[in-house]
């Protein structure tokens, strides 16, 4: 089978699997679980981040759905997703943590045991993506619902966006813990999502009307931006995950987040040179390279003498946490390793729309490193659109995030599920089976491949 002939049928499964996960039996509807795994990890709860992470794969489903059923069947998940919405908002302050919360009961109620919190990455991702859904109703000419059920100035508090971004612009610059749930600190994860909350969130103000909030969003976010560019750490050459950290052991600060918060595309309209870090911003192709050649020699598996393409891809080089417990040695995990295909494929796009390539001291490592048939670069070269070796960049960096899905094919369980890690010797899957949000980055991933836009 060629790897488009896999991919198309890894969609299909991975479309059945992530709706297995949503609104699941004895839950409330619109709660979606972050596995079905109950034990050994107990998985069966509603994290805010990993739901809304798969509300935007749902969005792509809804919108790319061949027939009226699927159509209407995907709209009702996301109908269900704003009333679940709507239940856990109101009841994330039993446990003082607010908006914060990251970890909900599938009956909506927020986890009560001891857990890494505040997370605020979670009311921010869910803004983000019900700003979306906002854009699609409107776009649909369903403007009075938007109203009614998303976003109205005059009833804030019962305004799921409203809500969630009065949270993120009141707790952006306080730390909290990270994404992994392990680190507190300042997070480039966390920051990048607040920032695109918000300019989403001025946008859709904009469009509504709402004047008052349009430059009190955009000025937050300008804020956020600044404190976003001390992320750099020249001596790594990487940008790092977070800033006055608390760590418990120590860490270099490489983390796949930082990949994460670049990818899936721009807020709405939003004019080029106001992107932050858009995927090739020098900075952001160093950090690549980076992680790259840490996960690429700390893991038994990507020994080139095994001989199988790719490189399976960790959350960050000092992670002991095997998906039992944390005491162990951290795998790869096929959601990320998916992920850096994303991240190539949205690079791709990028470099399309370029009239120029420049390279840099800073990104130099990652072109140098690209499978482009001999082709060389040094710093201070142009490479302009026409010109063959512009091409051949772009279809080298195709063909790389390539690897990363042939990668996962590799490891994959042959009826194509996939747990949360693979085991960094063997490959095998562990941890947490039917990771929702792994299968929700798979089929993001395919779109980004398949219908490259920026
Ligand atoms: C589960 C968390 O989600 C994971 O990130 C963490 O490493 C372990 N618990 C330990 O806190
Ligand atoms: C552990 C991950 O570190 C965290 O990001 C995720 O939210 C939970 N598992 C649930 O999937």
């Amino acid at each position: 089978m060629t790897l488009e002939e896999w991919l198309f049928q890894e969609q299909d499964r991975a479309e059945v699997l992530l709706l297995r996960n949503v609104s699941p039996r004895g839950a409330l509807r619109g709660a979606i679980v972050a596995s079905s795994s109950r034990d050994n990890p107990d998985y069966f709860y509603d994290w805010i981040r990993d739901s809304s992470i798969s509300v935007k794969a749902i969005l792509v489903l809804y919108l790319s759905a061949s027939d009226r059923e699927a159509r209407r069947r995907h709209r009702r998940i996301l109908e269900d997703f704003v009333d679940f919405t709507n239940v856990v908002q109101e009841t994330a302050g039993f446990n003082g943590i607010g908006l914060g919360e990251p970890k909900f009961t599938v009956e909506g109620l927020p986890y009560t045991g001891p857990w890494a919190r505040p997370q605020n990455d979670g009311a921010a991702i869910r803004a983000i993506e019900l700003i979306r859904w906002a854009f699609i109703l409107l776009d649909q000419g369903e403007e009075g619902l938007v109203r009614e059920r998303l976003y109205n100035p005059q009833r804030p508090d019962s305004s799921p966006i409203l809500r969630d971004l009065d949270y993120v612009a009141r707790v952006w610059s306080a730390p909290c813990f990270d994404l992994w749930e392990e680190v507190w600190g300042d997070h480039f994860f966390t920051r990048s999502m607040i920032r695109k909350a918000l300019l989403a969130g001025s946008l859709l103000a904009r469009r509504l009307g709402d004047d008052a909030a349009v430059d009190a969003y955009r000025e937050q976010a300008q804020a956020i931006a600044d404190s976003l560019r001390m992320f750099w750490n020249p001596e790594q050459r990487a940008l790092i995950a977070t800033r006055n950290p608390r760590y418990f052991t120590p860490r270099s600060g490489l983390d796949t987040s930082v990949i994460l918060a670049t990818l899936g595309g721009y807020v709405r309209d939003e004019p080029p040179h106001t992107r932050l870090f858009p995927v090739d911003h020098e900075q952001v192709l160093a950090t690549a390279s980076v992680l790259e050649k840490v996960f690429a020699s700390l893991y038994p598996i990507n020994d080139p003498a095994r001989g199988i393409p790719g490189i399976a891809i960790g959350r960050y080089p000092e992670d002991r946490y095997n998906g039992y417990v944390t005491d162990s040695l951290g795998n790869p995990w096929p959601g990320l390793t998916i992920s850096m295909g994303w991240y190539y494929y949205d690079l791709a796009a990028h470099l399309r729309a370029r009239s120029r390539i420049t390279i840099s001291a800073i990104n130099l490592p990652f072109f140098e490193a690209l499978p482009s048939n001999g082709l060389r670069v040094r710093p201070g070269d142009e490479i302009l659109a026409g010109d063959p070796k512009f091409r051949a960049i772009i279809d080298a960096v195709m063909r790389r995030g390539d690897t990363f899905m042939e990668r996962v094919r590799y490891h994959i369980n042959p009826d194509g599920s996939m747990s949360e890690q693979m085991n960094r010797d063997t490959g095998f899957q562990q941890g947490a089976r039917d990771l929702t949000m792994g299968y929700s980055a798979f089929l993001l991933t395919i779109r980004a491949r398949l219908a490259p836009r920026i």
